[in-house]
């Protein structure tokens, strides 16, 4: 057996990460909230939250509910918006080293589009991850990621604004994910990431009103990884652009099998808030995995799933 450490680098489309374990948008702020926990330079790559031209307030409380096997969220997308995000985030970012994507959201295609193009100026900023998961107000409360054609329609306005690797988020709430994936290949996404949460609702049966002032919420955490894992296995066979899975990753394990399923990298969500630590917990046990195997590449285990 050899101690020789395994090569755990990956390429996301046009960016090398050093390996496969980002943090999902809105579960670990803007980095610096898990600094004291965390060496944030060890990370693949950082997913800042959700981010809008101006500032967003979200939901009003109660906006998290915890579930069996999960949570339910409805925070609604509170940021600091674009300047803030320039002003007080990027200084601290820029000294990391780390890529690090910025996931992006607005109310209208145009909004998308043109936040991507303000980004484009930011250094630190290797590159957006789109969130089409949101309501989109103009057509009447529908996600923009609901339908192949409307996921089309942004991915190619907002190609149309920036040149940064673009990595489009996808909704598990439809009915066929590998169409919605096709469609976001298709007009020049670099990369794919799955899945946001899955709506679900909460009751109490004392006041019979929604646990969520929402009513609804996205549910994440480990009661979603099997559906998580299903979608993954599906678009990894479907595109030919990487995949990143995300959805109720806990340990090395739950990642090792996002990766056997075809994805070349995971996002770990959900997780974070139960051990702030966990990412890099999920690094060494995927190094510990290879090594024990005497897996020199992690390119070796991605997409090996045999049926
Ligand atoms: C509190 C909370 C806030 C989130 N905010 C965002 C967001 O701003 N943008 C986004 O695309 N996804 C957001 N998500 C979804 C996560 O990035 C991830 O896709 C989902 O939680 C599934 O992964 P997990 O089971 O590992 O948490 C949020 C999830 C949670 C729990």
């Amino acid at each position: 057996m050899t101690s020789k450490k395994p090569n755990l680098h990956v390429n996301i489309g046009r960016i090398k990460i050093s390996n496969p374990v980002m943090t999902a948008s809105g579960t670990f702020g803007y980095a610096r909230e898990y600094e004291a926990f965390v060496d944030l330079k060890r990370l693949g790559a950082i997913v800042v939250k959700g981010l809008s031209l101006e500032p967003s307030k979200g939901n009003p409380p109660q906006r998290i509910v915890e579930t069996p096997c999960g949570m339910l969220n409805a925070i609604g997308l509170e940021n600091v918006g674009l300047k803030a995000f320039k002003e007080e985030k990027v200084p601290f970012l820029k000294k990391l080293n780390t890529p690090v994507f910025v996931n992006i959201y607005g109310k209208s295609i145009a909004e998308y589009a043109e936040l991507a193009a303000r980004l484009e100026d930011i250094d630190v900023v290797s590159g957006i991850e789109v969130n089409i998961s949101c309501p989109n107000v103009k057509s009447g409360g529908m996600a923009f990621g609901a339908y192949p054609e409307s996921t089309a329609e942004i991915v190619k306005a907002i190609r149309k604004r920036t040149k940064r690797p673009m990595m489009v988020k996808l909704s598990p709430n439809v009915t066929d994910i590998t169409e919605i994936a096709k469609a976001a290949e298709g007009e020049g996404a670099d990369s794919i990431s799955l899945i946001n949460t899955i709506t679900g609702m909460a009751i109490n049966i004392e006041t019979r009103r929604p646990r969520l002032a929402n009513i609804t919420g996205g549910l994440s955490g480990p009661a979603i990884k099997p559906v998580a894992l299903r979608m993954v296995w599906q678009v990894a066979q479907t595109v030919k652009i990487p995949v990143i899975g995300i959805g109720g990753i806990m340990t090395a394990k739950d990642a090792l099998e996002f990766l056997i399923a075809g994805a070349t990298a995971v996002q770990v969500g959900t997780a974070n808030f139960i051990n702030p630590h966990v990412t890099l917990d999920i690094i060494d046990g995927i190094e510990a995995f290879l090594v024990e195997r005497n897996i020199a590449d992690i390119a070796d285990i991605i997409g090996t799933l045999e049926i």
